[in-house]
This record gives C-alpha cells, structure tokens and sequence, in this order.
C-alpha cells in the first residue's frame, strides 16, 4: 500500500476553455513535466488530477481496469446520454469500437486520398490568387469537413451547421449537454433513414451494425454516430492550424518541406507529437498510485497529452520540431482501449493538406502587427492570417 500522502501535492492550474489570448501549449510549458498534482479552479469545484508526465499519462491510458472512461468528464458536466464508445469501459468499448474498426482500415480510407486532393485544391484555389487568407477559417475548417461529411454519409448543404454544433461542443463545456442533444437529432433522423435503405457511408455502418448477433439498438447507435461527428469535426482543424502556423514563422524547415514533399509523412507525425491538440480525462475505479501520486476511487484525472508529448524524458530535444525524428510514440491519438478510431482518416488528410498547400502556395508569412488567437477544450489557433506575393 503506497505512503503517498492525500490530494498532495497542491498546484494552481488554469482550465483553458474559450478564446485564448496566449498559445495554450506555452501555458502547459509553464506547468512542466511533473508528478501529478491536485487543482481545483472556479471551473471545477470538485477539484481533479494534472498529469503531465508522458510515463504517467501514457500508464494510466493503458489501464482501462484501474482508469475508466465513465462519468469522467473536466469540468464535470452530466450529459444526457452517454458518448461511444468513449464513455465506456471495456468489455463494452470493444462492442461498440467493432463497429466502426472495420470502416476506418487503411483498405476504407485510402481510396478517399484523390478526392481529399481535389477539394484541397480547389479550396486553396478559392483564395490563392488574393494573397492573403485566414488558415483557420478558410481552410482549415473548411477542408476535413467537406471530407468528413461525404465519408459519413450526412447533406453536404448542412456542413456549416454541423461544424457549428461540433466546435461549440468541444470548445465551451457549459452547452455541451445543448449541443450533444442538437447533434443527436441530426444524426438520429439520418441513422433511421440509412437503415430503411442504406448507402456506402459510415453511418449506414452503424445504422446496420450488429452487437453480440444483434442489430444494435437505435438508441446506442445514435450515440455511437454522435461521438464520431465529434471526433472527426475539430481535432483536424486545429492540427492543421498549428502546422501552418510553425512552418510560416520557420522558413528554413519550410524549405526543407518544398524541396522534397516526400518528408510530408515524418512532418505529420512531428507536427502530431508537438501539437498534441486533444487531452483525454479518466476517472480512476480504485485506490490507485501514479507516479508517487495516492490517487483515491472516483478521482478524476486530467490528462494532458500536449505536455506529455513534449517531455524530455521520453523524447529527444522535446521541446524542437524535428523532422528526422525516428521513433515517436506520441499520445496525440492517446492509447489503449480508447485510441482514436480516426488516426489513419487524420494522417492521411493532414499529409494531403501540407502537400496540396506547399505546392501552390510554397512562401507565406503571418503578417506584422496581427493578433493570433487561441482556443482552450481542444487546442486549436482561433485564427491565423497568412500573406504571399502574387
Ligand atoms: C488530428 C486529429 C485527431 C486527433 C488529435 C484525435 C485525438 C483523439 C484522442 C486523443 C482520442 C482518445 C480519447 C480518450 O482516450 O479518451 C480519440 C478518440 C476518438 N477519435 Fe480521434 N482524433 C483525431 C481525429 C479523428 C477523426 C478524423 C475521427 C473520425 C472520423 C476520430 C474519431 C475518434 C473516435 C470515434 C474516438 C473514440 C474512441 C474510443 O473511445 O474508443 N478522431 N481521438
């Protein structure tokens, strides 16, 4: 039994929700890798875990026995039905992640990449000859959207609705339960219409999908459908963002980028690791220490993966984007039971994103004098202006 004494130690940490005047990432650079540590803020009375250390974060994402998923959420919100497969714990994570496992294989997405190029060029197109744009609004939200939407089976003409529920969801944790039921109509009203005569989409997948021999229930699927309209709406944007962001402020590795686009699959995935964008929370089932920590049963745990992932302890000069990293075992997609289901769906069109804007815009700079705003929830840049000569 461990020694460690109680909520111990005590640190003040700053939650990140809404617009943001500073880069989220330097915040977290400010907290450092350190032993987990007990907060509690205005935003979250309970109070809950930090855990900043990649060994810690990455061993407590691998124990889906010790850490469950439910009723886990920062701050602490009751939602009115529950997100899935994420807030669920194993046998019935695996169920419900048989479902969807079969539909996001490398044999299901690849045959997207021709159609991902073109609606990357033809956004880019859009604005390319103006010398200017806004990344995050004119594109970077634009262009895994119009993907998501065909791969998933929703109207096309509804996509800016859509992205509306999906970023006020995942960015202000008040009108999550609002916007979770909002996104549970949509999706519910499609899943019953794609059972009555099914199409080649994911969400005739779920619709149709079988649990234990059993076509699953209207109900589960519904929620099944709704957390991947999730997963699939944000997190890409801001990867995306941050990206674009780095390589205009580093015109040296830009370069390096323009001249041999074969490199893109290594930036990816350091851009991954370095923007770790997504912060999953757990709640631990049992008495339980971590990292010298005595967590007690039904304490919750933030766990923050775009800190992890710059720890030196595990990474080689962490805090530098490296494009000739070898082994990078970043948490960006998290680990174990819950990895995310979208990981091939997202390297794919964050590869095709980089290379479709390198080759028609290769020089651009962020403007002097601007403000570059931020996001807290998921970490995402709330703008980013760009300009090149035309
Ligand atoms: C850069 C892009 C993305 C990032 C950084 C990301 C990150 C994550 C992370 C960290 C988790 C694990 C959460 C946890 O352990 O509690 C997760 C789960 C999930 N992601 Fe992603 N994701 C991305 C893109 C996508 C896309 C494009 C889709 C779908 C089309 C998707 C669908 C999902 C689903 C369904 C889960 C829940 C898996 C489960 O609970 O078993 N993600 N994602």
């Amino acid at each position: 039994m461990t020694t460690a004494p109680e909520r111990s130690p005590v640190q003040q940490f700053t939650m990140l929700a809404g617009v943001q005047s500073e880069d989220p990432f330097e915040v977290y650079a400010r907290v450092g890798c350190v032993p987990p540590f007990w907060t509690d803020n205005p935003n979250d009375v309970d109070g809950f875990w930090v855990v900043t250390r990649y060994s810690d974060v990455r061993a407590v994402l691998q124990d889906a026995d010790s850490f469950s998923s439910v009723e886990a959420f920062i701050p602490k919100i009751a939602m009115p039905n529950p997100m899935l497969p994420t807030e669920s714990d194993p046998p019935a994570t695996r169920k419900y992640r048989s479902i969807l496992l079969p539909e996001m294989t490398p044999e299901k997405i690849d045959p997207l990449e021709p159609r991902m190029h073109a609606v990357c060029a033809e956004i880019i197109d859009s604005f390319r000859d103006r010398g200017h744009c806004d990344v995050v609004s004119d594109f970077a939200r634009e262009y895994p959207i119009r993907i998501f939407v065909e791969f998933f089976g929703l109207p096309p003409e509804r996509r800016e609705e859509f992205r509306g529920h999906a970023h006020t969801f995942l960015h202000s944790p008040p009108q999550r339960p609002t916007e979770w039921t909002a996104i549970r109509t949509i999706v519910k009203e499609e899943l019953s219409a794609k059972r009555e005569s099914p199409a080649r989409d994911l969400l005739s997948s779920i619709a149709n999908g079988q649990i234990d021999g059993e076509l699953i229930d209207i109900e589960s699927a519904t929620n099944v459908a709704a957390t991947v309209f999730l997963g699939g709406l944000d997190t890409l944007p801001s990867n995306i963002g941050w990206s674009l962001g780095f390589l205009a402020s580093h015109p040296q590795m830009r370069r390096r980028l323009i001249e041999d686009l074969s490199v893109i699959p290594h930036v990816v995935e350091e851009f991954l690791r370095f923007y770790s964008v997504a912060n999953p929370v757990r709640r631990a089932s049992r008495d339980i220490e971590v990292g010298g920590s005595l967590i007690r049963q039904g304490d919750r745990l933030f766990l923050i993966a775009g800190r992890a992932d710059r720890d030196d302890a595990e990474f080689e000069e962490a805090s530098c984007v490296r494009f000739d990293r070898g082994v990078n075992r970043h948490l960006a997609f998290g680990a174990g039971a819950h990895r995310c289901l979208g990981s091939h769906l997202a390297r794919h069109e964050l590869a095709v994103a980089l290379a479709e804007w390198h080759e028609r815009i290769p020089e651009y700079r962020i403007p002097e004098d601007v403000e570059v705003s931020f996001h807290g929830g998921v970490l995402a840049m709330g703008s980013l202006p760009l300009v090149w000569d035309v």
